[in-house]
């Protein structure tokens, strides 16, 4: 009958806040993750030893460690310093820092895929090695980084669903209050499923979009 058929339907404000709060989250991550990966990034091709050590373990450490473990550990470990800390503060903060270490390599290998003749011309030609970075090097560095960058803020959008376990009402969160008000388990799976896949897949059209631009500039 026909309330039977509606039920989902019913439920659409849930899933649409929680669209809305992993939006939020994977934006606000990327861009934090893209400075803080920035940071990371040039710190590692530093020539200042200890700065370059810093950078490096920072990179394995992060990459080496579950994002799942990161979100408790911040939200759990930060939460004894500072009381009441916000679920969403903390999910936000963890998928940065972690972002930020990939970022950091997307980074690193985008400068060093540009041949170090280019570098050396610009030097050649009287600039100096700032220079040769602000007006040689990272224009065709960011070429490069753009697809890289673009892939980090798709994969964004499906790992902070992790942040549900920490109780931020994103959209993997959403789902399971729908599962528990409707008694019915995996159509509210599928419908965040398709939902994760049109925001991934829509995005990913658009960057393709200025990406094909890019190329003909
Ligand atoms: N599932 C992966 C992990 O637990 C997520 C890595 C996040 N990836 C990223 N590009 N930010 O480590």
């Amino acid at each position: 009958n026909n309330s039977r058929k509606n039920t989902m339907w019913n439920y659409w404000t849930y899933f649409a806040k929680g669209i809305e709060y992993t939006l939020l989250i994977t934006a606000v991550s990327v861009c934090f993750g893209f400075v803080l990966g920035t940071l990371f990034s040039l710190m590692r091709l530093s020539k200042i030893k200890i700065i370059h050590l810093l950078a490096v373990w920072y990179i394995e450490f992060v990459r080496g460690t579950p994002l799942m473990v990161q979100v408790m550990f911040v939200y759990f470990g930060i939460g004894t310093v500072i009381q009441a800390m916000p679920a969403l503060i903390a999910g936000i903060i963890a998928v940065s820092l972690n972002s930020a270490a990939y970022v950091a390599e997307i980074i690193r290998s985008g400068i060093q895929s540009i041949p170090i003749g280019q570098a050396e011309a610009a030097r050649s030609l009287g600039m100096s090695q700032h220079e040769a970075y602000r007006y040689v090097i990272i224009p065709q560095a960011l070429k490069n980084i753009w697809p890289a960058l673009g892939n980090e803020f798709i994969t964004l959008i499906k790992e902070s669903s992790i942040v549900s376990i920490i109780g931020v009402g994103d959209l993997m969160y959403e789902m399971q209050l729908v599962q528990s008000a409707t008694y019915k388990g995996v159509l509210p799976i599928f419908i965040a499923m398709v939902l994760y896949f049109v925001m991934t897949f829509g995005l990913s059209n658009v960057l393709g979009y200025f990406e094909r631009k890019m190329k003909h500039a």
